[in-house]
């Protein structure tokens, strides 16, 4: 089997999805693939382009020098609330680009990704923070949650109650995470319009993926993985073979609980 990226759309260092890549870090691409074997064609997109949704004072949360488990953990979601702020346009700007943005693109490509000849592959790139244990407010884990009643409609409704409680100022007292929580909200309604569009189109394979704790620029380079690393489940799900999972949560290379 050989690989190329054979067109490139919003590709500004594109190429840092691949892993032999030292660039700093990974944006989004429409790629290519074939199998001598089996003559197939096949077509892909990984959207990667992601904002925090936070305005941060860098020098205080380096002054803090939380470890890396109790960042990830969200343990410090308190400790951290005076040096990691968001406002209302920081957390429209953070669902736009993270949500709205690749559903545009991907609404965008779908017939090109139509096109080939044994399944699309879509990777969308997702974070830990997405996952639904993670979510105090049990209604807003099943609207997300349950795939049976899953529609775009019920995304963009738990996307405007969040964003009015943002207004209000009541995400903790309606059930919100604390930790980063435009950014948490974008991930999860990615993750849920992925197991849609997967539903929809079930002969492609469309999946989401937490790269890992990466450093770049998103995390103010706390993370601790190299970015040939985080690469690694992003490209696994760009190239899977056919009969592969589609509407699945990986951490990294492995399947996991959304
Ligand atoms: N790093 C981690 O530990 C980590 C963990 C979990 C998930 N992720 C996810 O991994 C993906 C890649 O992030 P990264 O860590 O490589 O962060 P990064 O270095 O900050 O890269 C994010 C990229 O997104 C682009 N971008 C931001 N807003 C955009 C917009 N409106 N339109 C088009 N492009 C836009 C940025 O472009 P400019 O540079 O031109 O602004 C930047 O190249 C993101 O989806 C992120 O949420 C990262």
């Amino acid at each position: 089997m050989w690989c190329s990226i054979s067109s490139t759309c919003w590709t500004r260092k594109a190429s840092t999805l691949w892993p032999t890549s030292s660039a700093t870090n990974l944006d989004g691409l429409i790629f290519s693939f074939s199998s001598q074997n089996l003559g197939s064609y096949i077509l892909g997109q990984v959207n990667n382009a992601g904002a925090s949704g936070v305005i941060i004072d860098e020098d205080g949360l380096k002054a803090m020098n939380i470890d890396p488990a109790s960042w990830l953990s969200g343990k410090v979601a308190n400790l951290v609330q005076g040096v990691v702020k968001h406002s209302y346009e920081s957390s429209q700007l953070c669902l736009n680009t993270n949500y709205y943005g690749c559903k545009r693109v991907t609404e965008a490509l779908l017939p090109l990704l139509q096109l080939s000849t044994s399944g699309a592959r879509i990777v969308n790139v997702s974070s830990l923070r997405s996952e639904l244990r993670r979510i105090p407010s049990e209604k807003t884990r099943k609207e997300l949650g349950d795939l049976d009643t899953l529609t775009e409609e019920k995304i963009d409704g738990v996307i405007k109650r969040f964003l009015h409680d943002v207004k209000e100022d009541s995400l903790e007292a309606n059930g919100w995470s604390i930790m980063l929580p435009p950014y948490s909200v974008s991930k999860a309604s990615l993750n849920a319009y992925t197991r849609v569009l997967a539903k929809k189109y079930p002969n492609m394979c469309i999946n989401c993926v937490h790269p890992g704790y990466v450093n770049t620029d998103l995390n103010w380079h706390t993370g601790t993985m190299t970015t040939e690393e985080g690469a690694r489940g992003p490209v696994m799900l760009a190239l899977l073979p056919e009969g592969s999972p589609t509407g699945c949560y990986f951490d990294q290379t492995e399947i996991a609980e959304f």
